[in-house]
């Protein structure tokens, strides 16, 4: 039969399956957090032909003026020839979640299969056994020659086949049963990706039966109270076993934190759950798994292992389904790990004919330089501000951070995420305050601000009247006033001093990368900049501050959280992810350590200024 998916889709539907299935099957986006049960009332359409009757589910979750209009529980009507309908979209307001949900389209591969089954019952006549009455059942419904099951489906399959009536659903991976669950569960089946930064972790919760993402939810990494970069986290952990287990228990509990807030909030079982990626820089790949970083910082440099990695969730106490399969990225060496891989796949334009460079921001900033000669990438240590850590009024880029700046001589205006009152400042914001306090001459290109008594006599009195002499972190200039219920979110001289080491080590990474193949930056075709702050960026604002050297403002792009976004594309599609583990293998890494061309471009890349 026909079913009608508007604006422009006309698919088949089977006798007897749901509309809900029908969407599934097709990769439609419709929300599925009841396992089709009827009871979360979110997998609403809108019937434009062959409405039925309103169902006692649909009566209990949706409105009177929803019914009348003809919205109706997918998961709860049959489908029909003829029918015409429309899918609910689910609106997201993250911002985060709003630049994801373009970017993760790809082919549903992701290599986790759940299977419904209905094996005959055991009886004197047929004595095998319950797990080879399911296995003689799964050879012939997969064509296979050989599946093979897990001893932790193993120990519950009898009672679950009872439990059932004989009705049971298996999940695989590479033709072995991973779980056993009572019935029909075929429809809820998800995944999660996980990008471990050094100062925040982020994981996002994705359908894997229509490749939609649910949710994306993030958290300072817990490992910050133990050092706020990865030189200090492995100094740490280098001093006894017992502190290497602390670290790896910090970021397993952020995680673990993470998805639980993830599952509550949506609905959706944890033991549904049965993939998850993760993309790290090395150091933080290491202490996720548990491993040595002694060696990560001593000449030369040396990683326990680059390979990609899986394991079951059982292994690294991660709360999903104890079987779920976790794929960690492969790291290019000791300093530019999974993330960088990962931010080249959820980029891929950064492969195109052309000489192009990847810079993704964060604590550890990795660039990724592709040229006619070949791939290279090496990291920079850009420190936590741009994440806004060791910045005084710093913040995650959340309701109430200020994230965009313009200054004229009236005064200041600011922009706040969640259009609210000031409570601090997020990298997107501290890098245009500092442009613009730079361009209206608050401060000089030394960063320092000036003196409004003696050099202030270009500004205006509004302006003027912004600069106060601080407290020991020297002069500060005001963005926001807190007013009697709150408190100003200012930008200090330290605040302004830390900004500079980050730009200033990118900068340099840069000049020396690209100087390192004989080509200047006028030569490349783009610069892509990923990291979560990245998307906000202004592209006049990096070149005015010279955090990146000067070039054609075209020819900047920016690539959103793109590390994280190849984690979800590598979830989802196990192409990608051997895509990923082959340009691992490709990539040279540079390490820039004890270069003396980096530590003299250094040098010369703190003023805040533009640069050639
Ligand atoms: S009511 Fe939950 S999926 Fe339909």
């Amino acid at each position: 039969m026909k079913i009608t998916i508007r604006p422009n889709r006309v698919v088949e539907g089977f006798e007897g399956e749901s509309i809900m299935e029908v969407l599934v099957r097709n990769q439609i986006p419709v929300q599925n957090i009841c396992s089709g049960k009827g009871s979360c009332g979110k997998c609403k359409v809108w019937f434009h032909s062959g409405m039925p009757e309103p169902t006692q589910s649909d009566l209990k979750h949706l409105t009177s003026q929803e019914i009348d209009a003809g919205f109706r529980l997918s998961c709860r009507v049959k489908a029909e020839e003829g029918m015409e309908i429309e899918p609910v979209v689910v609106e997201i307001y993250d911002r985060k979640e709003a630049a994801f949900r373009d970017m993760i389209q790809i082919n549903l591969d992701h290599g986790v299969q759940k299977v419904k089954v209905q094996i005959p019952k055991p009886s004197l006549e047929d004595e095998r056994g319950d797990w080879n009455r399911l296995q003689d059942e799964l050879l012939k419904i997969l064509d296979v020659e050989t599946v093979n099951i897990k001893m932790f489906a193993l120990e519950k399959l009898p009672s679950i086949l009872r439990a059932g009536d004989f009705v049971v659903t298996t999940t695989l991976w590479d033709n072995q049963v991973l779980d056993v669950e009572v019935g029909d569960t075929t429809l809820t089946l998800y995944g999660v990706a996980v990008d471990i930064g050094t100062t925040s972790v982020a994981v996002s919760l994705v359908d894997l039966n229509s490749a939609q993402l649910i949710k994306v939810l993030s958290h300072e990494n817990e490992q910050t109270a133990y050092g706020a970069d990865v030189i200090s986290r492995i100094s740490y952990a280098s001093e006894s076993g017992e502190k290497r287990l602390r670290l790896k228990h910090a970021v397993k509990q952020t995680i673990n934190n993470l998805i639980n807030q993830l599952i509550e909030e949506s609905g959706i079982p944890a033991h549904s759950i049965y993939k998850m990626t993760v993309v790290s820089n090395t150091t933080m790949n290491h202490l996720f798994l548990g491993l040595d970083t002694a060696n990560l910082a001593v000449a030369p440099y040396v990683s326990v292992l680059n390979n990609f990695i899986e394991l079951s969730a059982s292994e690294l106490g991660i709360e999903i389904n104890p079987e779920g399969r976790i794929l960690t990225f492969p790291n290019i060496g000791s300093f530019v790990g999974g993330d960088t891989v990962g931010a080249v796949i959820g980029a891929p334009e950064v492969l195109e004919d052309g000489n192009h460079l990847l810079i993704d921001l964060g604590t550890n900033c990795e660039l990724f330089l592709k040229t006619s000669q070949g791939m290279m990438a090496c990291s920079t240590a850009a420190g936590p501000a741009f994440e806004g850590a060791r910045i005084t009024h710093g913040m995650r880029a959340k309701p109430g951070a200020i994230e965009a700046v313009t200054i004229t001589e009236d005064g200041v205006e600011i922009k706040v995420i969640g259009r609210q009152k000031a409570s601090g400042i997020c990298g997107s914001g501290l890098v245009e305050g500092i442009e613009q306090m730079k361009l209206a001459g608050i401060i000089n290109k030394k960063g320092k601000i000036i003196d409004p008594e003696k050099e202030g006599s270009s500004l205006s009195p509004r302006l003027r009247d912004r600069i106060r002499s601080g407290g020991k972190s020297g002069r500060e200039f005001v963005l926001s006033y807190g007013g009697k219920e709150g408190s100003d979110v200012f930008l200090n001289q330290e605040d302004i001093g830390e900004l500079q080491l980050a730009k200033g080590a990118v900068c340099a990474g840069i000049k020396t990368l690209v100087g390192m193949v004989g080509i200047s930056i006028q030569d490349l075709d783009s610069i892509v900049l990923a990291g979560t702050f990245a998307s906000y960026l202004k592209a006049r604002s990096i070149l005015e501050i010279g955090l990146v050297p000067n070039i054609n403002p075209e020819k900047v792009k920016t690539a959103g959280n793109a590390a994280h976004v190849g984690a979800m594309r590598a979830l989802l599609n196990r192409t990608v992810f051997k895509d990923a583990v082959e340009l691992a293998t490709k990539v040279k890494h540079i390490e820039l350590g004890g270069n003396k061309v980096f530590t003299s471009n250094l040098m010369k890349s703190m003023y805040l200024e533009r640069t050639n």
